[in-house]
C-alpha cells in the first residue's frame, strides 16, 4: 500500500497521508510522495486539493525513527527534502486545505501550514514539539508559524513544544474552523467546491498575489495587485463573470 493515497473527484482532489501504524509519520517515502502528488494534481488539472491522514492521525511529525541516527549533514538534507515538499504545496498553482483530523504534530503541522488554510476536526491535537527532542522544526515550523500566527504565540508555541487542541488552534488562527470529525471531509469539500465554482484563473492569481505580496512592503504588493488585476480584464472568464452577473444567470467559466 502506497504511503501516499491521491484521488481525484473531477477538479477536486484528495491526498491522504498512509502510514496509520506510525500515525502517518513523514519519511523520505512520503515527503517524496507529497511533491510528486502536487505534480500528479497540476498534469490531472487539479483546482483545489484536499490534505488529511488516514487513521487517528493527520501527521504526527517527521520520522523519529528515520532521523534519529542522521549526520548533521544527512539531517540537512532531510530538512531540505522536507522543505521541497512543502514548498511545492505552497506554490502549487491551486489552493490546497489541510482537513486535521487528529495529530498534526512537527512536520504535520508543517504540512498543514504549508497548505492555503487548514480546517481541523474536534480531535485535533496540533503543535511543534522538536525541541522536546532538541532539535529546532525542520519543515518551515519556525517560519510559517510566525507568519501564520504571530511572532509572540510562535515563539511561545516552538520553545514549550506544548500541545493544542483544536479551539486553541481556532483562536489563534492556525486552523480556520472547527468540525466534529464525521463532517470534516464534507465541510472541506464544500468549500473545495465553493473554490472550484469561481473563475479558475482569477483564484490561482489570488493565490499568486497573496504569496508574492506577504514578502513585499505594501505599496509594491498593491502595485503588483493592480497589474495583475489588469491582467484579469484580458482573460474571457472576466467577460463571461460580469456578463453573467449583468444577466442575472449563473457564470461559465472556461479557464480562458
Ligand atoms: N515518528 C516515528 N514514529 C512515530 C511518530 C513519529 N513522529 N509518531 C508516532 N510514531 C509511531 C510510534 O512510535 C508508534 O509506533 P510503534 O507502534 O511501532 O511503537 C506508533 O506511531 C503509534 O504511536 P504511539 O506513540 O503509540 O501513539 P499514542 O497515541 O500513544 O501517542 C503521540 C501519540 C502523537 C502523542 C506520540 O506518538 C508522539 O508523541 N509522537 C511524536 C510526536 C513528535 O515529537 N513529533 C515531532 C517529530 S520531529
Amino acid at each position: 500500500m502506497s504511503v501516499t493515497i491521491l484521488e481525484h473527484d473531477g477538479v477536486i482532489s484528495t491526498l491522504t497521508i498512509n502510514r496509520p501504524d506510525k500515525l502517518n509519520a513523514l519519511n523520505r517515502d512520503v515527503l517524496e510522495g507529497v511533491a510528486a502528488a502536487v505534480e500528479a494534481c497540476i498534469a490531472h488539472g487539479t483546482r483545489c486539493l484536499i490534505v488529511t491522514g488516514a487513521g487517528k492521525a493527520f501527521v504526527a511529525g517527521a520520522d523519529i525513527a528515520a532521523m534519529a541516527t542522521l549526520s548533521p549533514a544527512e539531517a540537512q538534507e532531510f530538512s531540505e527534502l522536507g522543505h521541497r515538499a512543502g514548498h511545492a504545496m505552497e506554490t502549487a498553482p491551486f489552493p490546497s486545505i489541510a482537513a486535521i483530523n487528529g495529530f498534526a504534530l512537527g512536520g504535520g503541522c508543517e504540512l498543514a501550514m504549508a497548505c492555503d488554510f487548514a480546517y481541523a476536526s474536534t480531535k485535533a491535537k496540533l503543535g511543534q514539539p522538536e525541541t522536546k527532542l532538541s532539535v529546532v522544526p525542520g519543515f518551515g515550523g519556525t517560519q510559517r508559524l510566525l507568519r501564520r500566527v504571530g511572532s509572540a504565540m510562535a515563539r511561545e508555541l516552538v520553545y514549550t513544544g506544548k500541545m493544542i487542541n483544536a479551539q486553541e488552534a481556532l483562536r489563534i488562527g492556525l486552523v480556520n474552523a472547527v468540525f466534529e470529525p464525521d463532517e470534516l471531509l464534507a465541510e472541506a469539500r464544500k468549500t473545495a467546491e465553493m473554490i472550484c465554482a469561481n473563475g479558475p484563473l482569477s483564484v490561482q492569481a489570488c493565490k499568486r498575489l497573496v504569496l508574492e505580496g506577504a514578502d513585499l512592503p505594501l505599496p509594491e504588493a498593491n502595485a503588483l495587485e493592480a497589474k495583475v488585476f489588469g491582467e484579469c480584464f484580458a482573460t474571457a472568464d472576466q467577460r463571461e463573470g460580469m456578463a453573467a452577473f449583468l444577466e442575472k444567470r449563473p457564470a461559465n467559466f472556461k479557464a480562458e
